[in-house]
């Protein structure tokens, strides 16, 4: 078994949605800095209990020389918080973003977005 096994796309996507969303916002941060948002769920909201959760969700960015960086994880409390986060990230440094979301239930689910 290889590690892409495991993770699961848009192509495998049911009645609940788990793909994360990534949205790139060029400028749009304080003072004029580029944000990614990332979020689950952004048209059909995905359950949010302690049985059924989002527990977190993750950014890699590919750098336009090719290096894989990590950008960094956000955590979510069940029934707290949702699974919408915004990372502040030099966009132009990078050619494609990369994400994984975690469902206690679904499994892992990824998405990647070219620039
Ligand atoms: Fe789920």
């Amino acid at each position: 078994m290889k590690f892409e096994d495991i993770l699961k796309s848009k192509e495998a996507e049911g009645k609940e949605k788990h793909v994360p969303i990534i949205e790139i916002g060029k400028g749009r941060g304080r003072e004029g800095v580029d944000v990614v948002r990332v979020v689950v769920g952004r048209d059909v909201p995905h359950p949010n209990t302690v049985e059924h959760h989002i527990a977190w969700i993750e950014l890699y960015g590919v750098r336009k020389d090719g290096q894989v960086i990590d950008l960094g994880r956000a955590d979510f409390a069940p029934s707290y918080t949702n699974p919408n986060v915004r990372f502040q990230v030099p966009v132009e440094q990078f050619k494609s973003f990369c994400a994984l979301a975690y469902c206690n239930v679904h499994g892992l689910w990824e998405n990647c977005i070219e620039i």
